[in-house]
């Protein structure tokens, strides 16, 4: 989602701002612009196409000054068209006095927009994002910093900003509410970033801008002033930041890519655990975990499958009732708080705005004790919860999230074992039989791997088909909405899952000859139920493609197609059956032509509402 990079220095700034957006480029983006401060002039280019595009554009207009601002646009308000993308201009583009990027949604840009008209600002773009550069421009005094203290306070809703003026060539200023940004301190230069990554190379020196901040960037000098405009002293971190996306080696997506790393980086998020302790999740972890009687789970999309599926763990393993709600949903619902819950967020950026916002929501609530389990060590997540458990899952680039979620897994059946182990529900013998199965998993899912040639075989006949079901039962139903959420967001196939039981309660109607049910059968307690369910669909002329353990007794047969999983792995199996749907999406995906590491529409780091 929307990117932002500023610098101020003595040197041509234009490659580390076309630098730090290709950093920022695995958000996700449908247009990008950079503006900088030339000859006493501002000067733009904005293009609807990617940072490389717009690279190409600087090259040839020779655009370069020491002053400016860049942006990655994913639209909300107003489509993707030049026009739209940032830094947008005020007075008016011929005569540009205030240069600005803005993230975040505000929610008042009617209000704001129409007494701005009445002013005599003509407005260029549909966006949100116009309608603050005007409000500077029409309050601008002479002194930026002072214009942006004043110009935030008529703003309702989030945004994260970088604005620069004609008339201070050496100045940026940023601010931010409800959206992320950094700033990078360097030698007599400074720069401000929607993260570290984007900085990665040019400072480590980072600071977390707090919400409400407001930040003055010269040459040699930063000011920040709080939420109530009085100087504040923020901690500078020294941040080694991953530099970005690494190379795709011999495969053909990204996506690709990092399903085929999950061996290792489980191996890496697991490395070092040789017995199951509270602190593995932070300091104070113990006493956290004794005082609390159930767990509430806060994420979106996939990091909330793993958190569906960890409620499963959690409760059969460690007795503990868990809560797990979509953080969207939980941050404007009445709820009954219970201060003795741990809330346990789930992300893998560690900055979708809709997670930190159920999380700040139920710290309003009174619940104290937080816990995330997130892949981003510096991200605002992390800064936000008392515990913390990094995953190594290493950057994920492509859009649709596959070794985040197995690694998340992982992560989450440590959490399992460990409030098991606090609450006295685990024995000596069950920690050592859950470890050595957990180290197990990078070679069990290497077999599952192997199996690509015969999932590419039945994507070729997915990707004929505009529909398809999931079924799975217990643990694996909701990996049957993960292997849907993968298929639709690739593909575009239109996939729902359902619990296998629940078929017959409605969605039976949808299943004829045309209709491909994916059916995950793991040997479990419930693979008797799951047969008849099956025999449901069959019975209809549905098409069965069965993911079935090899000691599951399914056989292939009329309208009954099998893949041989590996034999049963008890509680962690849904790690498993999960890496075959994620190579099915993919390579359904991949024979119907998608842009499968961008998919239309969507954004990998989700920071606005
Ligand atoms: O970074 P997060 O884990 O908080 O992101 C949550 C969702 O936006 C994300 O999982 C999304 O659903 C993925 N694109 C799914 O593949």
């Amino acid at each position: 989602m929307c990117g932002i990079v500023g610098a101020v220095a003595q040197r041509n700034i234009t490659p580390i701002l076309l630098e730090g957006l290709k950093r920022l480029e695995y958000r996700g983006y449908d247009s990008c612009g950079v503006a900088l401060h030339v000859n006493g002039q501002l000067q733009r280019s904005r293009s609807t196409s990617r940072v490389a595009d717009l690279e190409k554009q600087v090259a040839e207009t020779g655009l370069s000054g020491f002053t400016g601002i860049a942006h990655t646009r994913w639209a909300t308000h107003g489509a993707p068209a030049s026009h739209n993308a940032h830094p947008h201009f005020s007075p008016s583009s011929d005569n540009a006095r205030i240069a600005l990027v803005h993230n975040g949604i505000i929610e008042n840009h009617d209000e704001l927009r129409a007494e701005l008209t009445a002013l005599g600002y003509v407005f260029q773009s549909q966006t949100d994002t116009e309608v603050i550069a005007h409000l500077v421009d029409h309050m601008y005094n002479g002194d930026l910093f002072e214009t942006v203290q004043q110009a935030v306070k008529r703003l309702h809703g989030a945004y994260a900003i970088a604005v620069f003026s004609r008339e201070e060539p050496h100045r940026v200023v940023a601010a931010r509410q409800g959206s992320p940004l950094i700033v990078g301190i360097g030698e007599g230069e400074n720069f401000v970033a929607s993260d570290a990554m984007a900085l990665a190379g040019t400072s480590n020196q980072i600071i977390y801008l707090e919400e409400g901040d407001v930040v003055d960037l010269q040459l040699g000098k930063v000011w920040i002033v709080d939420v109530n405009g009085k100087s504040a002293e923020r901690e500078v971190k020294t941040v080694h930041a991953h530099t970005g996306a690494a190379e795709l080696g011999p495969y053909r997506h990204y996506m690709q890519k990092e399903i085929f790393e999950q061996p290792r980086v489980i191996g890496d998020t697991l490395e070092g655990i040789t017995g199951i302790m509270p602190e593995l999740f932070g300091d104070g972890a113990y006493k956290v975990f004794k005082e609390i009687d159930r767990v509430l789970i806060l994420a979106c999309g996939t990091s909330y499958y793993a958190g569906s599926t960890a409620k499963y763990w959690i409760e059969s393993i460690a007795k503990v009732p868990v809560n797990v709600e979509i953080a969207s949903e939980y941050r404007y619902r009445d709820s009954v708080p219970d201060p003795r819950t741990l809330v346990v967020t789930i992300s893998q950026s560690g900055e979708t705005a809709d997670t930190l916002a159920a999380l700040k929501h139920a710290r309003s609530l009174g619940m104290e004790h937080t816990l995330t389990i997130c892949n981003v060590a510096t991200s605002a997540m992390v800064r936000e919860c008392k515990l913390a458990y990094i995953t190594r899952a290493g950057v994920e680039v492509g859009v649709a999230s596959t070794k985040a979620f197995t690694t998340q897994l992982a992560a989450l059946f440590l959490l399992t074992l460990t409030l098991a182990q606090v609450n006295g529900r685990l024995t000596d013998e069950e920690e050592s039989a859950h470890l050595k199965a957990m180290r197990h998993l990078p070679s069990a899912i290497t077999s599952v791997l192997a199996l690509e040639p015969q999932i590419i075989a039945w994507a070729e006949e997915f990707a004929r088909k505009e529909n398809a079901l999931f079924l799975g039962r217990g643990l694996h139903y909701p990996i049957a909405l993960e292997g849907a959420l993968k298929l639709k967001e690739i593909s575009y196939i239109h996939a729902e899952a359902y619990p296998a039981g629940e078929l017959k309660h409605g969605p039976l109607a949808l299943v004829t000859e045309e209709m491909p049910v994916v059916t995950i059968a793991p040997n479990d307690t419930l693979i008797e139920k799951l047969k008849s369910n099956m025999q449901e669909v069959r019975a209809r002329g549905g098409q069965l493609f069965v993911f079935a353990d090899v000691d599951s007794r399914i056989t292939s047969g009329d309208g009954v197609h099998v893949i041989r999983m590996p034999e049963h792995y008890g509680q962690l199996s849904p790690i498993l059956h999960v890496v075959s749907l994620q190579l099915l999406a993919y390579h359904s995906a991949l024979a119907r032509g998608t842009d499968v590491d961008k998919p239309r529409n969507l954004a990998k780091s989700v920071t606005v509402e």
